[in-house]
């Protein structure tokens, strides 16, 4: 029956769209909350040592202990930032 394929490509196409939207959007929230941890690695985290140790630096499972210590050196960090950096930290070393 053509109009049940119609229908068919129709609902294929829209479902395309979709997770192409979806995609999109998880993608890109990816990024902006990647550039922020970034942004906030810079400015809090290069106060009493360079960022290349942080960047280059492989510390896999520990970042959070790493993290906590930095707070108790003087690291001013929210809680809501620490969370931010320790999520990025932890990815970048995928
Ligand atoms: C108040 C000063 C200060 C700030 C701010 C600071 N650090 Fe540090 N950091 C230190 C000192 C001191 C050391 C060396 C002693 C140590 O490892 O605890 C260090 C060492 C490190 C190391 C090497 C650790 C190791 O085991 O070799 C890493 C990684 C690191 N810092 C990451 C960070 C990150 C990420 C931030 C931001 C959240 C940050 N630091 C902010 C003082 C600071």
């Amino acid at each position: 029956m053509t109009f049940y394929n119609g229908y068919n490509k129709l609902k294929s196409c829209f479902c395309a769209i979709l997770a192409l939207t979806l995609w999109l959007m998880v993608f890109n929230t990816g990024c902006t909350d990647y550039n922020n941890a970034e942004k906030l690695i810079n400015n809090r985290c290069s106060v009493c040592h360079s960022t290349s140790r942080i960047f280059k630096g492989h510390y896999s499972d520990s970042w959070e202990e790493i993290v906590d210590r930095m707070i108790r050196h003087g690291a001013r960090l929210s809680g809501a930032e620490r969370a931010e950096i320790l999520e990025y930290l932890k990815n970048k070393d995928d």
